[in-house]
């Protein structure tokens, strides 16, 4: 095996001594600390300024390990995680006291995933203990899918960000639990619900409700930016707000606006996934009233990408 690379010894160092790290997934960029000690599952929660019944997700270095954590496997579960695993994908299973309530917000449920990423899994597989990472942006805001987007808020706060590069997904894991073995989808998120469904079935899809939401993921204007952000047809859009300083958010067509950002020139959905939480950041930057957006094409990713921006738009706080 390949001598392991510096940057990789020194998160490992620094995640040993019970601090926490930014690493880089497929899918957003994760504040990761020890996830079998409290203590430094409770700096995440205090970095990230997040409340504490919104429970983490825990990160493996492959299958194997999950039988450690969890105290039921359904064979959905497996079979899931045999097709999609490494990859955005997410698994809710009933956990073994081993994972500390903390994590978990106090629920017999754990959240384990095995990210696809490879100087992440040479690190997970180099600990002897999973990582427990949420998104490691400060609660409520947009994710982060580069080393700079996390840099920006949170470089302060922590030691080290393990930099991998862009994300190439771009938008957060698909959570799936399962009720009476039946696949429940939590979050929509980068493993599409039809790639699900080809392997298990029909699934339950619960991503919508905002009242009393099981995973808080669900909270509706959970991904925040910080402008209002409307959807419909542009054309429309820009009929309705004559007199604002408008950004377009748009999926391929370019308006040669002033303030804009196409999420896919080629007009593909895994493109626009990959833009779309750092078009959410440029607008923060640029001095607009508000951000116009209409939805992708609402299939596979673009399922997930248009929950993002419907939440991006939601203003009610449940
Ligand atoms: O792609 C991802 O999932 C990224 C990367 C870093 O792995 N992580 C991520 O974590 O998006 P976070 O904490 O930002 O979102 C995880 C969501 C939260 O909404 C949380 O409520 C939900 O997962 N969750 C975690 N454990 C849960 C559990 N046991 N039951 C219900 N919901 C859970
Ligand atoms: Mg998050």
């Amino acid at each position: 095996m390949a001598e392991i690379g510096t940057d990789i010894l020194k998160a490992k160092a620094l995640l040993e001594n019970g601090e926490l790290v930014a690493i880089p997934t497929e899918t957003v960029y994760g504040l990761a600390g020890n996830a079998l000690q409290p203590e430094a599952v409770a700096k995440i929660f205090k970095v990230k300024e997040r409340p504490e019944f919104d429970p983490l997700i825990v990160h493996v270095p492959n299958f194997d390990h999950v039988q450690k954590y969890a105290a039921e496997i359904p064979a959905g579960a497996a079979l899931l995680a045999k097709h999609f695993w490494p990859g955005p994908l997410t698994l809710l299973l009933k956990k073994k006291d081993i994972i500390p309530d903390l994590v978990t917000s106090g629920l017999d449920t754990v959240g384990l995933r095995c990210p696809d990423h490879a100087l992440t899994r040479e690190l997970l597989s180099s600990l002897g203990f999973p990582l427990a990472a949420p998104s490691a942006n400060p609660f409520g805001y947009v994710s982060p899918t580069r080393p700079a987007h996390v840099n920006d808020q949170l470089g302060q706060k922590i030691p080290y960000i393990l930099d991998g590069g862009p994300c190439g997904v771009g938008i957060e894991s698909t959570i799936v639990g399962f009720e009476k073995n039946v696949p429940v989808v939590y979050r929509m998120g980068g493993l599409s619900v039809e790639a699900i469904e080809s392997v298990v079935g029909k699934i339950i899809l619960q991503a919508y409700s905002s009242s009393n939401p099981k995973t808080p993921g669900q909270l509706k204007s959970h991904y925040a930016p910080g402008h209002k952000v409307v959807i419909g047809k542009i054309e429309e859009l820009l009929r309705r707000y004559p007199t604002q300083t408008c950004g377009l958010l748009t999926f391929q067509k370019n308006y040669h606006f002033p303030y804009q950002y196409v999420l896919s020139p080629s007009g593909t959905l895994e493109e626009a996934a990959q833009n779309l939480f750092t078009a959410l950041r440029e607008f923060d930057k640029m001095p607009i009233d508000i951000i116009l957006s209409e939805p992708v094409p609402d299939q596979g990713l673009g399922r997930a990408i248009n929950d993002r921006i419907r939440r991006a738009a939601a203003t009610d706080t449940p």
